[in-house]
């Protein structure tokens, strides 16, 4: 803000005159949010022509491999070019078996996409705790999450999604050490040229709340505060986030984004690397519930709280407004 002093004061001074107009205020606009910035996230059940709306997070759905088929020609159509998928086995089990099946939801899923949608950016959260029958993110021995042991799981998840066709991977669990783990097994396999995109800097948040709905991966006992980060600390998320960088990670990311625009900003200020913030299902259920009992205009809240993240420092987002966004950014 060096220059700001320079300026000469009011009158001569005027900022409404570069706001006056639509056309002035598109012109001068220091924010743009784009389609290919947005990642849309998919909720995968088993079955045939399943379309469950989540009661947490109106207007989403746990959709069977057919209709998220349909939904990809949509997202398609609409100029979207990524999902980020989360999948819902039919049984868990304590190790989390059917998160590397081979004929496991997301990897039928992730293949049946690539068939009929091979230029659509397939990103997969690579963590255990949709396919765990105690719901959390990895091995339990002695009433904790076990971090080595939960690594070699991770890797085999990761690898089973590569080997299907996913672009990008994206480890979601904050084991210690994942990301170099996950680089190397693929790496070893043949899967040097697979992106990661590593959930860095991850806090125990409530704005999940709703999405644990949506996966059913609530933990059944206990909290995530053992392995996801305290929101007080931001020092903390820059030290996770160069280990990750460290490791291997293509892309690092904010979760959640609304709370945290600090330590995006941060972030961005401190590495040189693509930057992505998860708009989690709270922040997006926050603004439905609000807009649906007719508190505040829904669409406006959308992006004005799109931009802010961006503007924060985002390159990309993640978010359930994908969609509704697509459309207003398309009518501009
Ligand atoms: C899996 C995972 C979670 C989210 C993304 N991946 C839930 C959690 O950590 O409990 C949350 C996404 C959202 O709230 O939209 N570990």
């Amino acid at each position: 803000m060096s220059n700001v002093p320079m300026q000469p004061g009011f009158p001569t001074t005027r900022l409404r005159r570069l706001r006056k107009t639509a056309a002035l205020r598109k012109m001068f606009g220091e924010t743009d949010l784009t389609t290919p910035d947005l990642i849309y996230p998919l909720f995968v059940v088993e079955g045939d022509n399943v379309k469950n709306e989540i009661s947490s997070m109106p207007g989403q759905y746990q959709l069977s491999v057919d209709n998220v088929l349909r939904e990809c020609e949509e997202l398609q159509r609409l100029g979207l070019g990524s999902v980020l998928l989360f999948g819902i086995p039919l049984k868990k089990d304590e190790a989390g078996s059917e998160a590397y099946a081979s004929d496991g939801i997301i990897q039928r899923a992730v293949r049946a996409i690539k068939e009929s949608f091979p230029h659509l950016l397939v990103v997969t959260d690579v963590c255990l705790c949709e396919y765990t029958s105690h719901g959390h993110c990895g091995v339990i021995e002695d009433g904790h999450v076990n971090n080595d042991k939960t690594l070699a799981l991770l890797i085999r998840e990761a690898l089973s999604h590569a080997e299907s066709g996913a672009d990008i991977v994206a480890p979601s669990d904050m084991m210690d050490g994942r990301v170099g783990a996950i680089r190397a097994g693929l790496d070893t396999a043949g899967f040097g040229e697979t992106p990661i995109m590593a959930y860095a800097a991850k806090y125990s948040s409530a704005f999940y709340g709703p999405f644990r709905q949506a996966a059913e991966s609530a933990p059944q006992f206990g909290d995530r505060k053992g392995y996801q980060m305290d929101p007080a600390n931001s020092d903390e998320a820059m030290r996770e986030i160069a280990l990750d960088i460290q490791e291997g990670a293509d892309i690092v990311m904010v979760k959640p984004a609304l709370s945290y625009l600090d330590v995006i900003r941060r972030a961005k200020e401190s590495f040189n690397i693509p930057l992505a913030a998860y708009n989690v299902s709270g922040e997006y259920s926050m603004i439905k519930a609000a807009a649906n009992n007719g508190w505040l205009d829904g669409d406006k809240a959308m992006m004005e709280v799109l931009t802010s993240i961006k503007r924060a420092g985002a390159d990309i987002i993640i978010t359930y407004f994908a969609k509704e966004a697509a459309r207003i950014i398309n009518l501009k």
